[in-house]
């Protein structure tokens, strides 16, 4: 990230995901009906502009057709990750969680949109100090309370103090916690992701993690994909937010092992098509044996 400027890809995603929740026709993936007014953007023309921006952006690397579905996989990909964590802190509630961890939080809106879901769970959102300023400032300006189950932790990845950095910011180790860390794994090194799941393994048990990651190019499902995660990189180093890890399915399992989680998951784009579309692939325009997300149990 730049110095001292918030995070690009955090207002991105959240674009995406108001996109998703303004224009997707049902049965829509994710209702992140906060994504618009926490992105700043005043109008649905605002959201539009913004995306037609990314869009023309790829376009510059491949063709408009290509951008077109590339975008639409994005939108799909940033809503099936936040779903599936809605649906552990569903689950998560009945089993007795009472801490939801969103490490590199951006502008997820859980905590302010879905309180039922986090209703007598005490919710924490960690995320690059210059980042966390901007999106407070921009809740203050679209008028949206911060619960009171709500605390913010500032912390840098990069840095190696997580685990006291969670502890000043009231985070008990040893309760039960959902963490979430979506869109974050790629533009760290593989330093911080092996410190910052070091940490994450030593919770409670029955503690979870739900994560995305940047596969190797060489094990993307078809060429197409390559290019598109190709292109990704090259947009996202633009927006000073270079992609610096990577980890094929059984490296990632062997830092989940030695961190201490005692078993993981990996969904395909298949399985969401299935629990979220009914069955209805099409309509993601990705490979349904791709994998992007893992489960990770303490
Ligand atoms: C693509 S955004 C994802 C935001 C959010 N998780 C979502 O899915 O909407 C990446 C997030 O990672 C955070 N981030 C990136 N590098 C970081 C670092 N070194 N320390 C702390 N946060 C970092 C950014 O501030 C940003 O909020």
């Amino acid at each position: 990230m730049e110095d001292g400027k918030p995070s690009q890809t955090a207002l991105m995603v959240a674009m995406l995901r108001a996109r998703h929740y303004l224009d997707e026709p049902e049965p829509k993936i994710l209702r992140d009906s906060l994504a618009k007014i926490l992105g700043g953007a005043e109008t649905d023309q605002d959201v539009s502009a913004y995306l037609g921006r990314i869009h023309q952006a790829f376009s510059a690397l491949s063709d408009s057709d290509t951008a077109t579905k590339f975008v639409q996989q994005l939108e799909h990909s940033v809503c099936i990750r936040a779903r599936l964590v809605e649906e552990e802190l569903a689950a998560g509630k009945m089993a007795g969680v009472t801490q939801h961890v969103i490490l590199g939080a951006g502008l997820d809106s859980t905590a302010y949109r879905a309180t039922d879901l986090v209703d007598g769970i005490k919710v924490f959102e960690v995320d690059h100090p210059a980042s966390q300023k901007w999106k407070r400032e921009n809740l203050t300006a679209a008028g949206v309370e911060i619960p009171g189950n709500l605390s913010f932790v500032p912390f840098d990845f990069e840095n190696t103090t997580l685990a006291e950095a969670l502890d000043a910011g009231g985070v008990s180790k040893a309760e039960k916690t959902v963490f979430s860390w979506l869109g974050v794994q790629m533009y760290l090194t593989d330093e911080a992701v092996k410190a910052t799941l070091g940490v994450l393994g030593g919770f409670a048990p029955c503690s979870s993690l739900i994560m995305d990651f940047i596969m190797p190019d060489y094990d993307t499902a078809t060429a197409s994909e390559e290019n598109s995660v190709e292109d990704l990189r090259k947009i996202v180093s633009g927006m000073s937010e270079p992609f610096l890890s990577q980890y094929s399915v059984p490296e990632l399992s062997d830092r989940f092992l030695q961190a201490g989680f005692s078993a993981c998951e990996f969904p395909t784009v298949g399985d969401f098509a299935e629990r979220y579309l009914n069955g209805d692939t099409s309509r993601l325009q990705m490979n349904p044996l791709a994998n992007y997300l893992a489960v990770a149990r303490v």
